[in-house]
Parts: C-alpha cells; structure tokens; sequence
C-alpha cells in the first residue's frame, strides 16, 4: 500500500496539472468528471452492471459507485461528491478512507438530485465530463464533453503515471494466476464453462469485475474472434484452447491471450512459431517506432509461416499484397491498455486530437501512434482459419492456398498470443511474461 501511496501523490499531481493546463487553455474554471448513473433494464425493475466512466477512474479506484463526482479546478485540492445514500435495500458503501483520501475533499451526497448543491455556483465556466449530458443540461453547464478538453485528456491517457503503470503490472499479476490455473483445467478436461469458473475463482473476481467478457474457446471456437459462449459440455476430442482473459487491478486492465495444443502436432508446432513472431515484434518496440509499421511487419512474419507450415505458397509480399495474410490475421496488433481495455487515444496524433487513422487494407487496426516512453501497449498476432475470409479471397489468391492444410488445422479453429508491455525510454517492459507466463 506504501508504494502505492506514494506513487499516486504523483499521479495526481500530474492529473491537476493537465488540468489546470487545458482549462488555462480553454478559459475554463474547471471540469466536473461524473462517475455515471444506473442504467435500467427495458420493462424491469433491475440494473445493468455499473460500469463507471473511464474519466472518472482515472482519476480514483472508485469502481462501483454510481452519482459521484470529481471537482477539479487543477490549482486547488480536487473535491470528491462521493454518493452515500440512506437506502435499506441496498448495500451502501463505506467513506472511502484509504491511500489517495488526503488528496480529496470528500463530501457526502445522500440523494443524487442534490448535486446542485456541491457544484460550483457558476456553472457556465466549467465542463462537465460524463455520459449523462441531459443532466449536465438541467444542472446548467453549457460545456459538455467539449472536444478541446476530451482530445486533450484522451492524447495524454497514453502517457501512463507510475502509479498507473504499477496497476497495470498488478493487473497482469493477477491475470496471470487465473491463466494457469486455466491451463490447467484445460489439460484436466474441463469445459469451456468450467475453465471459465476456475479462472475466475483463482483470481478472486467476478463476470462484472473482470475487464471485458473472458473469451474461452476449445478446439473450432477459437476462430470466432469475440467467442463468449461458455459451451457448458465437454467436447469428444480435445485439440485446442484460447484463453483471452484479462483481470482489474484498481480499474485497470489486463489484456493476456494464450493459446495451447492438447498434443504435439502440427498445430503446437505452429503455436511455438507465432510465439516466436510476437516476441520479435516486441523487441522492436521502442520510443519512435510507429505502431502501424509494427502490424505491417507482423503481416510479413505470417506470410512467412503460411509458406513454412505450407498453408499456402508464393513470396512473402505476394500473400500480403493479395490479402492473404488478411484473411489468416484479421485484426489489428494490438491497442492501447489502461482504464479501458482499448484505451482511448490509439489514433490521437497530438493534444488536439488530430486522427491518424488506421491504413485502408488494416481498418481494424486500434492504434497509429508513435510509441513513447510510458505508453502500454498489447501485442496481438493471431493466424485462424475462418472460412467466411477464406472464401472472399480471389480467385488467384484462392489458387495459392494449400486447402490441404486448412482442412488439417481447422478443427483446431486458431492462434492469437496476447502480452502487456510497457515501452521504456531504453527497453520494454514484457510485463506478462516477467510476472511469469512464459508459454
Ligand atoms: N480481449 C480484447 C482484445 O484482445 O482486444
Ligand atoms: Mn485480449
Ligand atoms: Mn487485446
């Protein structure tokens, strides 16, 4: 807790100054940041899960509290509106008093349509930073979400803090446990549910705590990208295995993807080779490398394993230039990593939020940044048969795969290896594999 104490004094002494920097800027008193509202189901009488704005968790490790609000002006200590109602139904949660308290004033706020009464009187001066610009309307600010100050925020939430890079590496620490014990399950001959459940019991969260719905995929499911149905029945014969499971550490995020063979095939043989591609990507990360070209030179790598492991034949620059590569590696490289699983940022080429998009043949690509020390990044690569990309392929293209080898590996449905690095001025930080998982 010491540690972190300490690292966090700096963290927000960086938030108040990028604060009090852009309201100067923007001739602003301040900005308002508002954790969020309860969101009703349609026809119930229930909730969905709270998920407060990433804003707002930036700026304090209060996760599950809805009509708080942050009051920050960038000179003085910020206020916290903190929501404690009277209510027997449901549990209320205790005054916060803990490592980043002495840097707030707290105040009490015991039903939500008093806020008036905690914000500041001249309303127009200040933005508002949140969802709910309906409330922000009733409540008089005329600055909601004003583009000058969300480019300004977003462009510097890729400039992680010490602090937030300590919750990012205890994030991975934690993810890391429920990926063995995943493993595990998985060589024990669980189903895709039980492995699932194991996960989430070895690190002590739950579905709606954990960052982004697990994807735990055995044998063909593992080539539906956003697979997050949990078959609760064993499969007959056990091939393969996808884990893409991240966990929270303070409300932020890890990002870890693994993929296993159950024996020692060709398939496996494959698993070692894309591990091999994605740690020599990861060597090149360093201040000044542009993130695009990094997914440009995975491209390259995976043409060369479509010809080593003989899914298809040609040069390297003929699979990439017929969209090839493509259809075996879909998606982007990675993104950014922080608060939000895709941190916001990936395209922001400066303050003021000037877009680089991604390149016409890559649209889904998440992040066109120049890396930068301090910035945390996930790498990615993956190579799956689908067959819905390998039939839009052209007819030439279609000539120089090897149908032979996609018949033999597609029961084993796909491969992505996903780690969290940290790009330091001098080296990077490969936090999943140095916290432990190494294969
Ligand atoms: N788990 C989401 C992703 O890898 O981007
Ligand atoms: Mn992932
Ligand atoms: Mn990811």
């Amino acid at each position: 807790m010491d540690q972190l104490a300490h690292l966090y004094h700096a963290h927000i002494t960086e938030l108040n100054r990028r604060v009090a920097d852009i309201c100067q800027r923007e001739n602003l008193a301040g900005i308002v940041i508002h954790s969020g509202q309860p969101h009703r189901q349609f026809l119930d009488d229930l909730n969905y899960p709270f998920k407060v704005s990433p804003q707002f968790k930036a700026w304090l490790p209060i996760l599950d509290t809805p009509n708080c609000w942050v009051i920050a002006n960038g000179q003085d200590k910020p206020t916290l509106v903190f929501y404690r109602p009277v209510d027997f139904w449901h549990k209320v949660n205790d005054v916060p008093q803990t490592f980043w308290t002495e840097h707030f004033n707290i105040q009490l706020l015991t039903k939500p349509d008093r806020i008036a009464d905690y914000l500041p009187k001249n309303m127009t001066a200040w933005a508002y930073i949140g969802e709910h610009l309906d409330v922000a309307d009733v409540l008089g600010f005329t600055a909601r979400n004003p583009d000058a100050v969300m480019n300004y925020l977003h462009y510097h939430r890729a400039d992680k803090t010490q602090y937030e890079l300590e919750c990012l590496r205890r994030a991975n620490q934690i993810a890391i446990k429920g990926h063995l014990a995943a493993k595990n399950a998985f060589y024990n001959g669980a189903s895709e549910f039980e492995i699932q459940q194991c996960y989430l019991l070895e690190i002590g969260q739950g579905e709606n705590d954990v960052p982004y719905g697990n994807i735990v995929a055995l044998n063909q499911n593992s080539a539906i990208l956003h697979y997050t149905a949990l078959e609760h029945t064993k499969p007959e014969q056990r091939l393969s295995f996808l884990i893409d499971a991240g966990a929270n550490f303070h409300g932020y995020a890890a990002d870890i993807t693994r993929t296993y063979a159950f024996e020692k095939n060709r398939f496996y043989q494959l698993i070692v080779a894309l591990n091999k591609v994605q740690l020599a990507i990861i060597e090149q990360m360093k201040p000044g490398v542009k993130y695009v070209d990094l997914h440009i030179a995975t491209h390259e790598h995976i043409g060369q394993l479509l010809v080593d492991f003989e899914l298809a034949t040609g040069t390297v620059e003929q699979l990439v230039a017929q969209g090839i590569t493509s259809a075996f590696f879909p998606h982007g490289l990675g993104h950014m990593l922080g608060v939000q699983v895709h941190d916001m940022g990936g395209y922001a080429h400066d303050e003021r939020g000037t877009h680089i998009a991604a390149p016409d043949a890559h649209p889904f690509l998440r992040c066109t940044r120049v890396l930068a020390a301090n910035q945390v990044l996930t790498v990615e690569p993956g190579i799956y048969i689908i067959d819905t990309l390998l039939e839009q392929l052209s007819p030439s293209a279609k000539q120089v795969i090897n149908w032979k080898t996609v018949d033999e590996l597609r029961p084993f449905g796909g491969i992505r290896i996903e780690d969290n690095v940290i790009v330091h001025q001098n080296r990077v930080e490969n936090m999943t594999r140095e916290f432990g998982l190494v294969d």
